[in-house]
């Protein structure tokens, strides 16, 4: 077991990094409110984005593949990076399911908070998130793309 773990510190898995504005498009068709934007980034980018922000111990296997899997695993649906390829249904349906997610308090993970104690949600913030999924579904749902 311990041959096992030290054999697993030369191999580390690829990062998810993109530097840069990644999810310029989604903020400016969405447009949150400053804290929602502030919210998302530490609750939600590190698993639903082109950027994860890693923690020190991400270094040390075998956590780097556990953070590696959830990171790999969640950019199949949401991928708040590659908003722009979405069609309008798409969007819309993402929109309903980050609601019921949040409201669920399914949504960051709950291990996930347990490591990054300041991604918590709070029902002030539930209530804003509720709030500012309505409005933008609307947009959608009318088929505009927001300026
Ligand atoms: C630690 C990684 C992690 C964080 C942080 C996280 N998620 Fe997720 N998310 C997941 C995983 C894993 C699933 C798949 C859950 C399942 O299938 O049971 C998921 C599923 C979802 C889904 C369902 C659609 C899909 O992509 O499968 C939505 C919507 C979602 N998350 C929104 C959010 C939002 C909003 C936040 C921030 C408030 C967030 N998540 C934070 C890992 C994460």
């Amino acid at each position: 077991m311990v041959l096992i773990l030290i054999a697993m510190q030369f191999y580390s898995p690829t990062k998810n990094i993109s530097p840069g504005n990644h999810t310029q498009i989604f903020i400016k068709e969405t447009n949150p409110s400053p804290n929602l934007k502030a919210l998302f980034e530490t609750s939600c980018y590190d698993c639903h984005s082109n950027n994860t922000v890693y923690p020190w111990y991400n270094n040390i296997a075998p956590i780097s593949y556990w953070i590696d899997s959830h990171v790999k695993d969640r950019k199949k649906n949401l991928n708040f990076s590659v908003w722009q390829n979405y069609s309008l249904d798409k969007k819309d349906h993402l929109l309903d399911e980050i609601e019921k997610m949040v409201v669920q308090a399914e949504m960051p993970l709950t291990e996930y908070t347990y490591l990054h104690g300041n991604s918590k949600i709070t029902d002030k913030e539930v209530v804003e998130i509720i709030a500012w999924v309505k409005q933008t579904r609307i947009i959608y749902q009318l088929g505009k793309q927001p300026k």
